[in-house]
């Protein structure tokens, strides 16, 4: 079977953080997820992650989606795959394909046509390359007339061979049982004391097995990141290429400022993205909507004609032709159902708010449902937790909640009833009823100009 091993035991000291590189995101996802994902997407099921710095958070991530090896100390690329060995020896029958975990763009056309490449010219070994205006600290391909005679790294390179801009990606399909051989034979003798799978090349031609190179059309395969910075540049090309991807689909960006959008997003045509708007996740927006500005929406579902402005929403449901915002907080599990308003200042959890309700402003709704048409004044709160429990509180279709509003949990409100403004409502509420609890107002007449006189 054809199968991938994934080198991702590299620390990236000059991230300066206890995280392994291949760990760090770009638009989201670590850059290992990316790898991962082109070779799933490849149809690649047979796959082993090398792990070593900070494993363990490389294993937990993972959790059974595919095996790891472990290389205790970093001795180089070649000694990385050595340790891959009782994956490979396990099954020998196909090609395996060897990329790094910190290099997220390689896509799953280029391993599916390098494949297709390695098969047709018999090779035991054939490296993606990539040509660049930058090879500085790449290994430069080495080639003579009748093809690729091997690999060398910046730090062994002549000044000559420095000039060279053909690079190696670090991504090569070996036929298994040709890479289970040549790892034997890799040494250390070189500048930096490393097993080099890039001495496999050579190697393999001196032995008289076949070599290639793949030059692919995608340069971005080779990038990773070394560094922050190197990060951000990752970061920039991912963003741009999914902002393109969706104005090719008719979404409009009047500018792309502090936008960012993860690639598992989907966005409808005619849909605008303001400035400032983070869309993550599992997140679907359906056609004419207006998101943003400065709107954070993660793994939610957005209908039509939806106008989310200033808002955050996790987790919930929001339905055609809703407006929320602006400075409006919709968490996990809740529901906006069609033609509702939600002003500004509202806060919203676990919660069903029915079709056409209006709750204008300043409100807190957790842990209830709320049905259709119904007015939510200015103020109302929902008292969901009493410091040990939190219960519900349901309201029927057409209520009127007053202003200031407490509805302290479990309690419900009947359909077309009242309450009267400041009312704390602790028991249940009949249809058509109204609600009201004051005090009696008592007027003092007089009362400061003799409160200041006696001073
Ligand atoms: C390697 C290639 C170089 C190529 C470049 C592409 C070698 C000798 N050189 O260089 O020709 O142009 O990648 O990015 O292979 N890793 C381990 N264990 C180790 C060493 C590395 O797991 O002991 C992993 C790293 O986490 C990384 C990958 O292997 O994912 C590549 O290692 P890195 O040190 O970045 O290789 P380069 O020196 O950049
Ligand atoms: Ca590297």
């Amino acid at each position: 079977m054809d199968q991938a091993v994934i080198l991702a035991g590299g620390q990236g000291k000059r991230m300066h953080a206890p995280i392994p590189k291949p760990m760090f995101k770009v638009l989201g996802e670590p850059m290992l997820e990316w790898v991962l994902g082109a070779c799933e997407q490849a149809k690649l099921s047979r796959i082993c992650v090398v792990t070593g710095y900070e494993a363990e958070q490389i294993k937990a991530y993972l959790g059974d989606r595919c095996e790891t090896a472990y290389q205790a100390e970093r001795l180089g690329t070649g000694h990385a795959v050595m340790q891959a060995l009782p994956f490979l020896n396990a099954d020998t029958d196909g090609n395996t394909l060897v990329l790094c975990g910190d290099a997220p763009f390689i896509d799953s056309e280029t391993i599916a046509d390098s494949l297709a490449r390695h098969i047709k010219e018999r090779n035991a070994v054939t490296v993606i390359t990539a040509k660049v205006p930058e090879p500085f600290g790449y290994g430069r391909i080495l080639r003579t007339d009748s093809g690729i005679a091997g690999i060398v790294e910046e730090k062994d390179a002549t000044e000559e061979q420095r000039t060279i801009t053909e690079i190696n990606s670090g991504c090569y399909w070996f036929r298994t049982p040709d890479l289970i051989g040549l790892l034997g034979s890799i040494t250390n003798d070189n500048a930096q004391k490393e097993y080099y799978l890039t001495d496999t090349v050579a190697i393999a031609l001196k032995n008289g097995l076949r070599a290639g190179a793949f030059c692919s059309k995608n340069p971005d395969v080779v990038l990773g990141a070394n560094d922050r910075k190197g990060l951000l540049t990752l970061n920039t090309a991912a963003r741009m290429a999914v902002l393109e991807k969706h104005m090719a689909n008719g979404v409009g960006f009047t500018c792309t400022d502090g936008i960012i959008i993860e690639r598992s997003v989907q966005i409808g045509a005619g849909t605008e993205i303001l400035p400032g708007t983070i869309l993550r996740g599992r997140t679907v927006i359906g056609e004419n909507c207006v998101i943003g500005p400065n709107t954070l929406i993660e793994n939610s579902s957005v209908g039509d004609a939806v106008k989310l402005n200033e808002t955050q929403v996790y987790d919930s449901c929001i339905e055609s032709g809703v407006s929320v915002g602006p400075y409006v907080h919709v968490r996990p599990g809740s529901r906006i159902c069609s033609g509702a308003h939600i002003g500004d200042f509202v806060e919203i959890k676990n919660s069903e708010i029915g079709e056409g309700t209006m709750i204008s402003h300043l409100a807190y709704i957790g842990d209830s449902d709320v049905g259709k048409h119904v007015n939510i004044g200015c103020g109302v709160v929902t008292v969901n937790f009493d410091g040990i429990r939190k219960t519900r509180c349901t309201i029927g279709d057409h209520a009127f909640v007053g202003c200031n509003t407490n509805l302290i949990a479990p309690v419900s409100l009947g359909k077309e009833c009242y309450t009267a403004a400041g009312t704390t409502v602790t028991e249940d509420v009949p249809d058509y009823a109204l609600a009201i609890d004051r005090g009696t107002l008592t007027i003092k007449e007089g009362y400061t100009l003799r409160k200041f006189a006696k001073k």
